[in-house]
């Protein structure tokens, strides 16, 4: 399985992430990119369905700023 979670103090919201995978990133109310898959709330805990895969690895790829974190285990 793969997790994710943005590190927002990184994002400097250039949108990679959220036009890439809409399904996995969403803005938050301040502006920043985070992951809303499963109601993850960005906690990056939430397992990705593999079906999102390859746009996972394209958001890693597309953000500039290195803010987009994968993972085989649950971020804690
Ligand atoms: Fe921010 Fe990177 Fe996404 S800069 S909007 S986390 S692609």
């Amino acid at each position: 399985a793969k997790y994710t979670r943005v590190e927002k103090d990184r994002c400097i919201v250039c949108g990679a992430c959220v036009a890439i995978a809409p399904d996995v990133y969403e803005y938050d109310d301040e502006g920043y990119a985070g992951v809303i898959f499963g109601g993850d709330d960005n906690r990056g805990v939430t397992a990705i369905d593999e079906e999102f895969l390859d746009d996972l690895l394209d958001a890693e790829d597309g953000c500039p700023t290195l803010a987009v974190k994968l993972s085989d285990t649950p971020f804690s």
